[in-house]
């Protein structure tokens, strides 16, 4: 497939994005002479900039988020359907794709039972913070309020999110931020901090050091990703998630998985903590749970959990007392419900397991031609190479070099990502989060394009 589409006149388009527009996450200088990038057009794996140039687009939507393709009319037209009978009610009564998605969903995830629906990452994150502290509060006379948060991890761009933010280059200039939130070592074998066999004990073992250093009966919950995404798609070492909620349940505190970016899928399976036996207390989920097409997010509580919250029913501080206003918006969970469906009829878990597996081995492949790669790391469609300046000491690649790697597959027709503005000096990881629709072919194209612009950038 190679169509050009003949592009619209956009000049005024692109005029009144570079008057008006503040894009996320990018220095605007260039833009004074150059033209933002402007995606106009998507289908399938495909998307169509504003020079009608056609892209393979390897990282869903460029935060890893449109997974099962664009162009999917059947989630348009159930959205639209809805929009039509009833667009938003306030959360605190129910709608009718509200509570059929979260019946569908609960039954993806056995253990827990209840949805909380709010309209982005940082949002559901904070539901959970507000969570912990008020059960601290309701249970523990306050003590029991920190929350633990890991080295590398990020939950999200409001501040209390960014309390628990482990990527410095994120957090710089925007602090100062929220007490009660405590860092714990990130886990990456390839960046080990320890000298040992056992890694993924190892690393588990320096949460339970924190937790004994700030006292065990202050620390309420601990919130992790289940595979780190933007702070260099870390998946986690053997034995690590068993010692992991060995010490939760060892200090009665609360697990909080962050499935923001695995949630819906990514992995290979519905969500990434269940590759790995964990119990989790609290599960946020948002990028992948309607791919894009509606802002929805969701937080999942055990029964456990719920039952915390209606313990008092005529004390008038004891229940929930929160609101998100788009949560009550009925688009994000009949796109959701459309969402959910496509990945059970078209076997898009396993497609994403099979494809992952040949994205990890090309990916290996090109590590034994390019000494530039250190390191390949990933689960299901969601997967990293580190760049490296030199094998034997690990010494990361220049920022610059890695994004020219991008640029240059950019070029290509090739949509590519790679850590950005997260970890001072190791932004060089690349990312691939292709839809969990891609094909051997798209995958072999995304390869082979990176194949090809490492040759250019790196000589080798
Ligand atoms: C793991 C993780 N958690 C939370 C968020 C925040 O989500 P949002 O941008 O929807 O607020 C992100 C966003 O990239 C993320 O990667």
């Amino acid at each position: 497939m190679n169509t050009q589409l003949t592009p619209n006149d956009l000049t005024q388009v692109i005029e009144a994005d570079r008057a008006h527009l503040w894009h996320h996450l990018i220095q605007h200088k260039p833009f004074e002479s150059t033209d933002p990038r402007i995606i106009v057009e998507g289908k399938g794996l495909r998307v169509w900039d504003q020079h009608g140039k056609e892209h393979i687009d390897a990282v869903s939507g460029g935060v890893w988020t449109v997974n099962v393709g664009y162009g999917r009319e059947r989630i348009a037209d159930a959205v639209r359907d809805q929009l039509v009978k009833m667009n938003f009610f306030a959360g605190s009564a129910g709608s009718v794709p509200g509570a059929t998605f979260a019946e569908m969903l609960i039954d993806k995830m056995p253990g827990m039972s209840r949805v909380y629906y709010t309209n982005s990452g940082s949002e559901a994150n904070e539901k959970a913070f507000k969570m912990i502290r008020q059960i601290a509060h309701k249970r523990y006379g306050g003590r029991k309020h920190k929350i633990l948060y890991r080295e590398r991890d990020y939950h999200g761009s409001t501040l209390a999110a960014m309390s628990a933010g482990g990527q410095l280059e994120r957090n710089a200039q925007y602090g100062p931020f929220a007490p009660g939130f405590v860092e714990v070592p990130h886990c990456l074998e390839y960046r080990a901090q320890w000298e040992v066999e056992n890694y993924g004990a190892r690393a588990a073992d320096a949460i339970e050091e924190v937790i004994l250093r700030e006292g065990p009966d202050t620390v309420g919950a601990l919130c992790l990703e289940p595979v780190t995404a933007g702070g260099g798609v870390i998946t986690p070492p053997e034995g690590y998630w068993q010692r992991v909620g060995e010490i939760c349940r060892k200090y009665d505190i609360l697990l909080h998985i962050d499935e923001v970016v695995c949630g819906v899928g990514r992995t290979g399976t519905w969500f990434g903590y269940q590759h790995y036996g964990i119990e989790p207390d609290f599960v946020t989920m948002a990028k992948g749970v309607a791919s894009g097409y509606a802002a929805i997010a969701c937080l999942v509580t055990t029964e456990r959990v719920f039952e915390m919250f209606k313990e008092a029913p005529d004390d008038p501080l004891d229940y929930f007392r929160d609101i998100s206003t788009f949560g009550g918006c009925t688009a994000g969970p009949a796109a959701a419900i459309e969402n959910m469906k496509i990945i059970e009829e078209e076997n898009l878990l396993e497609n994403t397991t099979v494809m992952g597996a040949r994205l990890i081995d090309n990916l290996h492949a090109l590590q034994e031609r390019h000494a530039v790669i250190g390191d390949v790391r990933g689960k299901g469609l969601f997967c990293g190479a580190e760049l490296v300046a030199d094998r034997a000491s690990r010494e990361p690649a220049a920022e610059k070099a890695v994004q020219a790697v991008v640029a240059d597959c950019t070029a290509q027709g090739v949509i590519i990502g790679a850590t950005n503005r997260s970890i001072p000096g190791f932004n060089n990881t690349l990312c691939f989060s292709p839809a969990l629709i891609s094909t051997a072919d798209d995958i072999d194209e995304i390869t082979d394009a990176v194949d090809g612009a490492l040759t250019r950038v790196f000589g080798v």
